[in-house]
């Protein structure tokens, strides 16, 4: 029997639900497939995840959701002189879906089992229901190369029901196959926190395009805004509250953090959110990009692998 044959028998799916935790396992067992996968080539052509894209004028600002959640003072000052953005904790993650091969942004957060990341929900599950397959993890990829480390397999996804049932709630854990814990070489963004609207935060991505300003745009680098965001209720694309900044982060940047109380190089920060959509375009000066707001509980339950399945490998 040919080699290609029996890798391709090989590759495993295992979906667990957990009724009761509100996420969704998917193991995928094709570790070595994965790393022979991804060549040059093929990330090259890798295109850019679009965000999804609403209209412009059915945004409704409210701040009263702002203040109705529990808030954590931002008062920690951001030096915006530190120069610093290169960084292990921010990669890029590369996918195969609908038979293509594609690409977004991922981080590093702080998790018990250390080999635990962050990236769009949108990235791994499509509109039909289908996950992202070959998922790989280049941490701290910049100026066109992987960082020391590589790249990274994932072995596990974890998408939220919710995300699954009506696209709210748009971020998903990944599972990074790595001996020993990632986030001791990478550095991990905290998560945990919910500031008061609106908040200084940074924002992390691998962009093609959009608004961010001395950015390549070209996927090739680590590209990074600071200012302020804003918490909104939106009723359009979907019923969610959602940060906001007033600009258009692009394609390939899905997935990427936003931070608060980014202090480089000593503080990384916490995450608040990950690049989600964008309302608007450029040409009218009036684009915007949203993240859903965190729920806590429900990241919990998303970095809560079953043991079973993703304790040793
Ligand atoms: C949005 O704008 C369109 C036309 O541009 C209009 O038909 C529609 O009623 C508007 N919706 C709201 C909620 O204002
Ligand atoms: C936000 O950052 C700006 C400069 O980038 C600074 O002037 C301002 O004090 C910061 N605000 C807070 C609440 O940290
Ligand atoms: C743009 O990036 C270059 C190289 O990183 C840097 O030297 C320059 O100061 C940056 N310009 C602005 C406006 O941030
Ligand atoms: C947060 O997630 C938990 C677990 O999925 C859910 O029970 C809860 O209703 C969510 N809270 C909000 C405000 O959506």
């Amino acid at each position: 029997m040919n080699k290609k044959y029996i890798t391709h028998i090989l590759i495993l799916l295992i979906i667990i639900k957990n009724v009761f935790t509100q996420a969704i396992f998917t193991k995928t067992n094709n570790v070595e497939n994965v790393i022979d996968y991804w060549t040059q080539e093929k990330m090259s052509n890798a295109e850019p995840m679009l965000s999804p894209i609403g209209e412009l004028n059915k945004t409704t600002s409210n701040n009263e959701k702002g203040r109705l959640l529990s808030s954590v003072s931002d008062s920690d000052s951001i030096n915006p002189d530190v120069e610093s953005d290169y960084l292990l904790t921010v990669g890029k993650l590369f996918f195969t879906r609908s038979g293509k091969n594609l690409v977004c942004t991922a981080s590093v957060i702080n998790t018990r089992d250390g080999n635990t990341g962050i990236t769009a929900a949108h990235c791994l599950y499509s509109k039909e229901g289908e996950y992202a397959k070959n998922v790989i993890f280049y941490p701290g990829y910049d100026n066109g190369k992987p960082s020391a480390l590589g790249k990274i397999p994932v072995i596990g996804l974890s998408v939220p029901k919710s995300f699954m049932i009506s696209r709210v709630d748009d971020y998903a854990a990944i599972k990074f196959d790595y001996p020993g814990k990632l986030q001791e070489q990478t550095g991990y963004f905290g998560w945990g926190l919910t500031p008061t609207s609106p908040v200084n935060i940074t924002i992390f991505g691998y962009p093609y395009n959009g608004e961010i300003p001395n950015c390549s745009k070209d996927g090739q680098n680590c590209c990074v805004w600071r200012g302020f965001s804003t918490l909104e209720f939106l009723e359009f694309p979907k019923i969610t509250t959602a940060w906001k900044v007033p600009l258009h982060i692009g394609s390939g940047a899905s997935g990427g953090p936003w931070v608060m109380r980014n202090n480089l190089p000593s503080y990384l920060g916490y995450l608040i959110g990950v690049t989600d959509f964008h309302v608007g375009v450029k040409k009218n000066g009036k684009a915007n990009e949203y993240a859903d707001a965190l729920n806590f509980t429900l990241i919990n339950t998303l970095i809560d692998w079953p043991p079973s399945q993703f304790s040793k490998f």
